[in-house]
């Protein structure tokens, strides 16, 4: 991925020991709510560098002095349902007044299009660093197309957060929108006939909530 400038791939060898775990197929329910929660939070400290802060004073019980501290407000985390809801935890445990939005979208199992079925925002939006959460980036469509909604509701500071992807669509993420940074803790080797990414996890939304 080194073409593309918006696209940073994790690879630290914490994160890889956590997603060893996370695709193996005897790992439970459980545990795997647990590691993506984990994982979402080790990508958002890295791909916060820049979030906005204040200067304040803070008084130790030796002296004052000016401190920097996050601005209240000015995240906004959107995981796109579902698979995207077990990331949002992470995202609270480092930024636990991000507000949330929430995307519906499903892929048609034919035609492996994105369908939206629901769009619900916080106000004012527009104005904040905006952060889209989906564990699997497999043909990219999904990720493409929640991206637009963000940007016609007026968003300008816009990240994607992926656990795993497949390179077909982080190409397409990043060529359709280059002035979206991608962060992602994996990179995998292709997609298979179906649109699944191999080696993968299989299906991250059955697995989060053991819908399979
Ligand atoms: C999965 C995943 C992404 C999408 C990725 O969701 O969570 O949203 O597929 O595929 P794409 O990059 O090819 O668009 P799915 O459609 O299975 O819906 P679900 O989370 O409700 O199971
Ligand atoms: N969605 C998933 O949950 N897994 C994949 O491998 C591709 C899309």
């Amino acid at each position: 991925m080194k073409d593309y400038k918006n696209v940073t791939v994790l690879d630290h060898p914490l994160i890889r020991h956590k997603i060893a775990i996370l695709r193996d197929k005897n790992t439970g329910m459980k545990q795997f709510r647990e590691l993506v929660e984990e994982i979402t939070t080790l990508i958002t400290f890295e791909s916060f560098k820049e979030v906005p802060t204040k200067t304040v004073t803070v008084s130790t019980p030796l002296a004052d002095c000016e401190q920097q501290m996050v601005v209240e407000g000015s995240v906004a985390i959107v995981p796109i349902l579902r698979a995207g809801l077990g990331m949002v935890s992470g995202v609270h445990a480092l930024f636990p007044t991000a507000k949330v939005g929430h995307i519906g979208m499903y892929r048609d199992e034919e035609t492996l299009e994105p369908k939206e079925y629901y769009c619900k925002l916080p106000e004012g939006i527009e104005n904040m660093q905006t952060i889209l959460l989906d564990p699997m980036l497999a043909t990219g469509g999904s990720a493409c197309d929640a991206i637009n909604l963000l940007k016609k509701r007026g968003c300008k500071s816009i990240k994607l957060m992926n656990i795993i992807g497949a390179p077909e669509g982080v190409k397409r993420v990043a060529k359709a929108h280059p002035d979206v940074n991608i962060y992602l803790s994996t990179l995998d080797e292709c997609l298979n006939e179906n649109g699944y990414i191999l080696p993968g996890l299989g299906d991250a939304g059955d697995r989060l909530f053991g819908t399979k």
